[in-house]
Parts: C-alpha cells; sequence; structure tokens
C-alpha cells in the first residue's frame, strides 16, 4: 500500500491517518500535525479506486458497503499496519486511527475486529451501514467521534446507528455535533484536547 511518514517523538503517539474518498496518503498530514506535531504520523492510501478517486473498500452505491471486499480490505490494512508499527519500531500500543468519512469507516471495522490492537480512535464523520452479529468486547476502546447535523453522506439516522453499534459493545465515545460532512478546524480542535486529555 502508499504510504508517508513522518516520525515523531518516541513516547507520543503514532497516528494512522485515514483519508475519505479521492484523497490520499498526504490528505489528513495537516489534520494530523495539528492533532499533534510531536506524534508520528503515518498517511495511508485505500487500495481500491471508485472513478480513479481512493478509498479504503469498494462500495455498491453511495452508503451501501460491499461487504466481501471491506472485509478482505480491513484484513489487508490491518496486517499493512502492523508490518509499519515493526518496521518502524513503533509500538502498537501508542497507535490511534484517524479516519475522515470513508477512512473512518473502516477504522470502525478495524476496531470492531481488532480491539486488542486498537483502543483509541478519532472519527471524522463516520457510517456503517451494516448488520453486525458479532458482539466484540469494546470496553477498552476510547473514541472521539464528529457527526454532521445536515450531512448529505451521512445521515443523522446513520450517526446515530454506527453510535450504537460502538456503545452497544462498550465503547466509551465523546461526540461532537458539527453542520454538514466537512471536516472542519473546529473539531479538529476539538479531537486535539481529547487526544492531550
Ligand atoms: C463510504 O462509502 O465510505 C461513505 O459513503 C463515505 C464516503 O463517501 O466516502
Amino acid at each position: 500500500m502508499e504510504y508517508t511518514i513522518k516520525k515523531g517523538i518516541e513516547e507520543e503517539p503514532v497516528l494512522i491517518l485515514l483519508h475519505g474518498t479521492g484523497g490520499n496518503e498526504n490528505s489528513l498530514m495537516d489534520v494530523g500535525k495539528a492533532l499533534n506535531d510531536q506524534a508520528t504520523l503515518i498517511g495511508i492510501r485505500g487500495k481500491t479506486l471508485e472513478n480513479g478517486y481512493p478509498r479504503f473498500f469498494n462500495r455498491l452505491e453511495e452508503g451501501i458497503f460491499d461487504e466481501e471486499d471491506l472485509e478482505a480490505r480491513a484484513i489487508e490494512l490491518h496486517e499493512f499496519i502492523l508490518t509499519l508499527v515493526k518496521e518502524n519500531q513503533l509500538d502498537l500500543a501508542d497507535v490511534v486511527l484517524v479516519g475522515y468519512s470513508n477512512g473512518a469507516n473502516i477504522g470502525v471495522r478495524l476496531l470492531l475486529d481488532y480491539p486488542e490492537s486498537y483502543q483509541k480512535a478519532v472519527l471524522f464523520h463516520p457510517m456503517y451501514p451494516v448488520v453486525v452479529d458479532d458482539k466484540t468486547d469494546l470496553s477498552q476502546t476510547h473514541i472521539f467521534a464528529t457527526m454532521g447535523e445536515q450531512d448529505p453522506i451521512v445521515t443523522v439516522f446513520e450517526s446515530y446507528r454506527v453510535m450504537e453499534l460502538l456503545k452497544d459493545r462498550g465503547a466509551e465515545i465523546i461526540e461532537e455535533w458539527t453542520k454538514n460532512h466537512q471536516l472542519t478546524f473546529l473539531e479538529v480542535e476539538r479531537a486535539k484536547k481529547w487526544l492531550n486529555e
């Protein structure tokens, strides 16, 4: 997978930056710097393409995920993160997933599938319109999430649905509501405050 890395200070977090549809490994680097300029930042590019726009997994249409692809891509991304952590002598315990939109959505999948590996995440405007039967224990998972009151991509119903999915499994979530799907300076500031608490 394509990625970019900016090494930080050892005791600081390792932010795994997962872009939205049409982004790339560099899209969230400035957001990462704004969240913590001493952190190690790793931006990863999603491997699938939708009309030339990178994503982390395919969708059948807007709001309908290709669940088979999502499953396979989550495994691939997890293995890639583990390799990067090892190769760069980082500590998995320091990893924080930071995803926006499609990147937040695959972030949700990683939280659900690998609760022992990922226990902290910043999810900007996620959705997860998938029926999940497993009752994974997420009681060690801490999340900061933002949702838009008038988001044309993620409806309020879908915002509540993804939050309930995570909360039902015991995750601790700090929620912030914004206007729409756009990632704003203010929500990055709030996420920064949460990360540094
Ligand atoms: C998705 O497909 O992951 C969501 O619709 C968000 C997005 O448009 O990327």
